[in-house]
């Protein structure tokens, strides 16, 4: 059977694969600081030609911002049955630097002592040892059967990790070349590192920076203290109210359209597995910090919440400077779940702002992207394909779970373009995503592209 094979030539040529997801690794595709634009390009283009190299007609696209890779496989005529299969490029910053053990764009296996391997670099599980578990299923097809199961179209976007501005213009202008029966994105996780999952929900985001400014300049706090207003106090007693003893939220109308879990869902996650002890015991805490009445798989799956990303103000540099800034900003960030909606949200946080600042001081909001949270069907076609795909592979069956986290494109792909997505994949919750020393698990990536070579033939059924 052809899928046997492919299969087999998956196994066989793992380390050729670990070579490629390498020198995309080595790549630092930064997208939110400008200075590294000439890195996403080039890893656009690494990919546009890797993609070239299997025989799709890849292209690098341009936006406002860092470019798209769009591929087809084969060329469309507009009557195949199609999926489109969407992963991002691009990285997190890799400060702070000096915690990693190795340079975060030099990529390197580590062994653990029961022989269990992880490569470990910026982007390794969020996305690019993600999106190439994808690539590499697509070339063990066309290798071994000469073309794939089903046909194809990769978009690869550059701008994820830095609100994928340039996202919904780009479907909008593009709508009929990327439009395809159902979306795959590699860019979640599993339950655990022998069992899979199906992610049936995400979070939505809203990001929003806040500056408060109140004297013209900086002042000497021994000339103006205690008569001229300090912005620092007057942001951080803000951002202290946006939450009550109880860790709820207190922006008025915040938490309209937040459902309560339905019974079977509820009861499907309390027949979990989870240790909130463990989940937090993994990075050194233990008391859990959101709405005191939620369990902790409700609060980072079910809750929305407020988190004050970062806070900028006053003298921040070696040794002391007594200062009282003209000025203080905050990064602040929602998490939305079920039909808040994300501009109703940005507009009630500014009234709850602006009702705190003193008549003498001002405020100024940036937003950086706003998108809503996103339920697939229970009953999409795709998703018992995925199950199915999964189950084989793994041999134990998937678990359907929710994702904390957001990705904003699955939204746009459900309202612009119609379209139902699966989202598998295959992180895990200790990948450091985001932080300093990230890994993906060798068993992840090796696995997760004969889960993708599964998937795909199960497409074709
Ligand atoms: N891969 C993540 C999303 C994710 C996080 C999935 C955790 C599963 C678990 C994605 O790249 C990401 O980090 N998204 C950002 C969105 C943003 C910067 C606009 C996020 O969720 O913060
Ligand atoms: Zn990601």
């Amino acid at each position: 059977m052809s899928l046997d094979a492919v299969l087999a030539r998956i196994d066989r040529d793992l380390d050729q694969s670990l070579e490629r997801l390498f020198a995309l690794l080595r790549i630092p595709s930064i997208s939110t600081d400008p200075a590294y634009a000439d890195n996403c390009r080039a890893a656009a283009d690494w990919l546009a030609a890797e993609l070239s190299g299997l025989g799709f007609s890849a292209s690098v696209r341009p936006t406002e911002g860092h470019p798209m890779v769009v591929a087809h496989y084969p060329e469309r005529d507009g009557t195949d049955n199609r999926v489109l299969f969407y992963g991002h490029y691009d990285v997190q910053p890799v400060d702070p630097l000096e915690l990693w053990q190795s340079d975060p764009f030099e990529p390197r296996i580590a062994t653990r002592d029961d022989g269990s391997k992880m490569i470990v670099a910026r982007g390794a599980a969020d996305d690019k040892g993600q999106l190439m578990t994808f690539v590499e299923a697509a070339r063990a097809w066309i290798a071994e059967t000469g073309g794939l199961p089903v046909a194809v179209t990769i978009l690869f976007e550059g701008e994820e990790e830095s609100g994928s501005k340039s996202l919904g213009p780009f479907l909008e202008a593009n709508a009929d070349e990327l439009k395809a029966g159902a979306a795959l994105v590699c860019d979640t996780g599993m339950w655990d590192k022998d069992t899979p999952a199906i992610s049936t929900s995400l979070r939505g985001l809203v990001t929003e920076e806040v500056t408060v400014t109140a004297a013209d300049k900086d002042l000497h706090s021994g000339l103006f203290g205690g008569a001229a207003r300090n912005p620092n106090h007057v942001l951080a007693k803000i951002l202290a109210d946006l939450h009550d003893a109880g860790g709820r939220v207190t922006v008025p109308g915040f938490y309209e359209g937040v459902a309560e879990l339905s019974d079977e869902v509820r009861r499907q996650w309390e027949g979990l597995d989870f240790s909130a002890e463990e989940f937090l015991g993994q990075v050194g805490l233990k008391l859990p910090a959101g709405e005191s009445d939620r369990s902790v798989l409700e609060q980072i799956w079910a809750r929305p919440t407020v988190e004050v990303n970062g806070m900028i103000g006053g003298y921040t540099g070696a040794g002391f400077k007594t200062v009282i800034p003209s000025k203080a900003s905050a990064k602040v960030s929602f998490r939305l779940v079920g039909d808040q909606d994300p501009k109703t949200l940005v507009e009630a946080f500014h009234d709850f702002v602006r009702a705190r600042i003193p008549e003498d001081c001002s405020v100024e909001f940036e937003s950086h992207g706003a998108s809503p949270a996103l339920r697939i069907p229970a009953d999409s076609p795709v998703l018992a394909k995925g199950k199915t795909a999964l189950q084989d592979e793994w041999g134990v069956e998937p678990l359907m779970i929710g994702m904390g986290g957001s990705i904003p494109i699955v939204g746009a792909f459900r309202e612009r373009l119609g379209m139902d997505t699966l989202l598998v994949g295959f992180g895990l919750d200790d990948d450091r995503i985001h932080s300093p020393n990230e890994k993906y698990e060798m068993s992840s990536f090796h696995k997760g592209i004969r889960s993708w070579a599964r998937i795909l033939g199960e497409l074709a059924n």
